[in-house]
């Protein structure tokens, strides 16, 4: 089968198209023929060698996928010929990923592709929502009617969140650099878009938010932006850091969180169990059934163009970046 797999730690430019073994099945797990992936920005940190617990190159990156079942254990879920797509676990982390041919899956980790799903909208769904979904009601307590703030809202991430938050009944405001993705936004449901670099930040938040405070931060950026969001929220509100797309480090002031009470926390997708996963991924779906919205995707890149596509990841689309790894 034809994978890519980096066999040096690096640029990303280590990773090569090449040919290698269909992967041995394990017990419990199952053996997908992909049809689509989808690329986050972990993959990139994953080649740099900045992930922690990596596999051993060789290695292929990918957490996300969507195929259809060539080998199944038997009595268990799936069928040969069923429709799947990867809800998490340790694929393209510590086990061989999805930008590949072939994929063995731990069965607990994977589910049915949503009915009226096509193969790219099932790729590209899975990760980026369940931590969304972690960040906005698991973690984050989301109730119907608070103001939610989202940094780098026009990313994989950040599109799903926008989506849920507005499913669960909140007011978003959605920050994006870019006048015509914060349009886009607007479109696809934001009630308020603002300038992530406007100078003002803070002031520009208040003015869109009107009376009501803002009572929780989804924050994919970190750095800089990390103090921003704790200027931003409202007292006794929650900042959930998602992500350091800006910078690894930040600087805060202490004295925002214990004046106003803010309550600051890290939260990890990886820390599902595939139950949790399951049971969120159920949650998130019943967010679409009452919607005909699908999930946002800006590109779908030939698997041939892998480098390309991780080019037009780091540029900042809007949604997610696709691979079809076979046509469909
Ligand atoms: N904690 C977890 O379990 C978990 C899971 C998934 C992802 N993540 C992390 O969350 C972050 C976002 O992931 P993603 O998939 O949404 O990424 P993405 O699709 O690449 O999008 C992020 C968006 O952030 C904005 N952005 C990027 N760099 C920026 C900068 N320097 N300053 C300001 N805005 C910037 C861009 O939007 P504009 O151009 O519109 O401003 C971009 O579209 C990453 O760090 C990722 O590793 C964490």
């Amino acid at each position: 089968m034809r994978a890519w797999r980096f066999h040096e730690t690096g640029d990303i430019a280590n990773l090569v198209l090449e040919e290698t073994d269909v992967p041995a099945l394990e017990r419990g797990e199952v053996l997908v023929r992909l049809k689509c992936a989808s690329l986050n920005p972990a993959d990139r940190y994953l080649v740099q060698g900045q992930y922690p617990r990596a596999g051993t190159p060789p290695f292929t990156p990918g957490r996300d996928g969507s195929g259809i079942v060539l080998h199944a254990p038997s009595g268990g879920r799936f069928r040969e010929g069923d429709k799947v797509c990867i809800l998490g676990g340790l694929t393209g982390v510590s086990a061989q990923g999805t930008l590949a041919e072939r994929c063995a899956v731990p069965e607990e980790w994977l589910s049915p592709i949503p009915e009226g799903w096509t193969f790219e909208q099932a790729a590209a769904a899975p990760l980026v929502h369940l931590t969304a979904w972690r960040a906005l009601k698991v973690c984050g307590g989301l109730t119907h009617g608070e103001t939610v703030v989202i940094t780098g809202a026009s990313g994989g991430v950040g599109t799903a969140a926008v989506f849920l938050a507005k499913a669960c009944g909140a007011h978003v405001i959605a920050l994006s650099r870019d006048t015509a993705k914060r349009k886009t936004l607007e479109a696809m449901g934001a009630d308020e878009t603002v300038d992530t670099n406007a100078p003002a930040l803070e002031r520009e938040v208040r003015k869109v938010a009107g009376d009501a405070p803002v009572s929780l931060v989804i924050d994919t950026l970190g750095g800089p932006f990390l103090e921003k969001c704790l200027r931003i929220v409202g007292s006794h509100g929650r900042v959930m850091v998602v992500g350091l797309l800006a910078e690894v480090t930040s600087e805060i002031t202490l004295g925002l969180l214990i004046h106003k009470n803010i309550r600051v926390q890290g939260l990890s997708v990886s820390a599902f169990t595939p139950d949790q996963a399951q049971q969120a991924w159920a949650e998130i779906l019943a967010c679409y059934e009452k919607s005909s919205k699908r999930p946002i995707i800006s590109r779908i890149f030939d698997m041939e163009e892998v480098q390309d596509a991780f080019r037009h990841l780091k540029e900042g689309p809007l949604g997610k970046v696709v691979i079809r790894i076979e046509d469909h």
